[in-house]
């Protein structure tokens, strides 16, 4: 099963990708996660999606298909995958399809976790992460153990103009997919993400009725 999962910045796409990814056992692609790896590690697809992504903007789709394809071939992602952060435009989501198609493969299912603005900004605001183990936290809703926290950083698009502009590439870029995908007959789960975490993954396992599997 490939799994889309949808949101606005800081909707919980991570979070929950996380979860379902254990629950499910099938791998998290998330390009956010490949693409600052790639940035760390100075390779040259991190070069050039760095500026993009400090500034909010989407990076280009030739960068981010490439890292795709990889992943999804890979012997990891034979039995399914969660795609977080993935599709991001029409384009891309087009590009999936046909790569899925000549997979014998297909979108199985979409989540949506709708998140209001507001939300996103407090919970973008104290998010930090791990870079030992890339486990991300919230410094009020999902406090990280003392030991660690003295090393967990912030990312830098985490700060309120850019994520403002990230709000507002969403909305232009990314949400016109859950028409796309409706249109193509796609089921296309809608799920309350403002709950805690707890509540938020029970609602999306019971939305995809991933609960018979786990
Ligand atoms: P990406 O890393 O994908 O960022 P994003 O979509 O902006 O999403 P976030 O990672 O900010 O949020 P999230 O929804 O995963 O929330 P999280 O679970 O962490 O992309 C970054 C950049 O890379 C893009 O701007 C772009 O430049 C580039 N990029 C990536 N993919 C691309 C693509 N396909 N094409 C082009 N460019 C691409 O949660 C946030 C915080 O809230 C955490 O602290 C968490 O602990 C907390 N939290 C989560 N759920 C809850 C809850 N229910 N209650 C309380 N707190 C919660």
């Amino acid at each position: 099963m490939i799994l889309v999962l949808l949101g606005a910045p800081g909707a919980g796409k991570g979070t929950q990708g996380a979860l379902l990814s254990a629950h499910l056992d099938v791998p998290r692609i998330a390009t956010g996660d490949i693409l600052r790896d790639a940035v760390r590690n100075g390779t040259e697809a991190g070069t050039e999606a760095s500026r993009y992504m400090d500034a909010g903007e989407l990076v280009p789709d030739d960068v981010i298909l490439k890292l795709v394809r990889e992943a999804l071939r890979s012997p990891d992602a034979e039995g399914g995958a969660i795609l977080d952060g993935f599709p991001r435009n029409v384009s891309q989501a087009r590009a999936l399809s046909e790569l899925l198609v000549a997979d014998d493969r297909r979108v199985g299912s979409v989540v949506v976790l709708d998140v209001a603005a507001d939300v996103v900004v407090r919970r973008l605001g104290g998010r930090r992460t791990d870079p030992e183990t890339g486990k991300v936290y919230h410094l009020e809703f999902d406090p990280p153990p003392a030991e660690v926290k003295a090393r967990l950083e912030r990312r830098p698009d985490d700060e309120e103009a850019t994520i403002r502009h990230r709000l507002d590439v969403y909305a232009r870029q990314t949400a016109p997919l859950v028409d796309f995908y409706e249109g193509i007959g796609v089921p296309v789960h809608r799920v309350d993400g403002a709950g805690s975490i707890e509540k938020v993954r029970e609602e999306v396992v019971r939305a995809t009725g991933a609960g018979a599997q786990g």
